[in-house]
């Protein structure tokens, strides 16, 4: 067998491997990052082994499964189990993607799972987006109108419904975002892919009445100039969306309304 090893340096260490299921016949190795706030020792990377006869196909799947028959104090945020709450977010074989919608093939060898890059951990594979949800709050991601309402509803012709494909369907995981070198580096100022997707959502529908001051709020050399185009974030979003495409649009908006 191989020697698990860490790279050099590794502040994670190598924890417990628990014992192989009784009787299994295919099993998948997975190698999976803890850390527990109670005893504030380094992280550790624990070995558990799921028997493949007994488990659904999704890596979410087999997390569920070890917590329910190995390890129960295993921690990570999951709920739909379908890609539309976001809430099962995580790193898996060095990709930041869902943990319902990928599945064990998609993974060559052993599976190794962190949380998203760069965030603190609350627990295991839960991290706090406590300031990646305010950020997302501070664009305002509602529509904003002076007009008095109408008697029925903000009607939007076909064309401009169009034009909130590809954002709307954005469900907040946050992978995005924790895949953006500058948001790693300027996280706190930079406002990152998923917060300036939601940015550009409200800036281009057509109800709403506020465009002028929205680009106003984004005009920052950090929260919005801060992305240098590297493209994680659309190379990573398990939804298929493009926030880098709409970063570069507003960018773009910015520029016109100069001319
Ligand atoms: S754009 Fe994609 S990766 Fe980013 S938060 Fe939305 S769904 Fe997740
Ligand atoms: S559990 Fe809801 S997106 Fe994965």
């Amino acid at each position: 067998m191989v020697q698990f090893t860490l790279p050099k340096n590794s502040k994670v260490r190598i924890g417990k491997t628990w014992p192989k299921p009784e009787g299994a016949k295919r099993l998948r190795t997975f190698r999976i990052y803890r850390w527990d706030p109670d005893t504030g020792e380094n992280p550790r990377l624990d070995t558990y082994f799921v028997d493949l006869d007994d488990c659904g196909p999704m890596i979410l799947d087999g997390l569920i499964w070890i917590k329910n028959n190995i390890d129960p104090s295993l921690t990570f945020r999951r709920s739909c189990r379908e890609g539309i709450c976001g809430s099962c977010a995580m790193n898996i074989g060095g990709i930041n993607t869902l943990a319902c919608i990928h599945g064990m093939d998609e993974v060559k060898g052993d599976i190794r799972i962190y949380p998203l890059p760069h965030m603190p951990v609350v627990k295991d594979l839960v991290p706090d987006l406590t300031h990646f949800y305010a950020q997302h709050a501070s664009v305002r991601p509602w529509l904003e109108t002076e007009t008095p309402a109408p008697e029925r509803e903000w009607r939007q012709s076909i064309e401009d419904r169009k034009k909130l494909d590809g954002l709307y369907e954005c469900v907040m995981c946050a992978s995005c975002s924790t895949a953006c070198p500058s948001y790693w580096w300027n996280g706190d100022r930079y406002l990152g892919p998923a917060a300036l997707l939601h940015a550009y959502r409200w800036i281009i529908d057509s109800r709403d009445e506020a465009t002028g001051e929205r680009l106003d709020d984004l005009e920052d050399p950090f929260k919005l100039y801060r992305c240098h185009t590297i493209m994680n974030c659309t190379k990573t979003c398990p939804k298929g969306l493009n926030p880098a495409k709409a970063i570069a649009e507003i960018k773009k908006l910015m520029l016109e309304r100069q001319l």
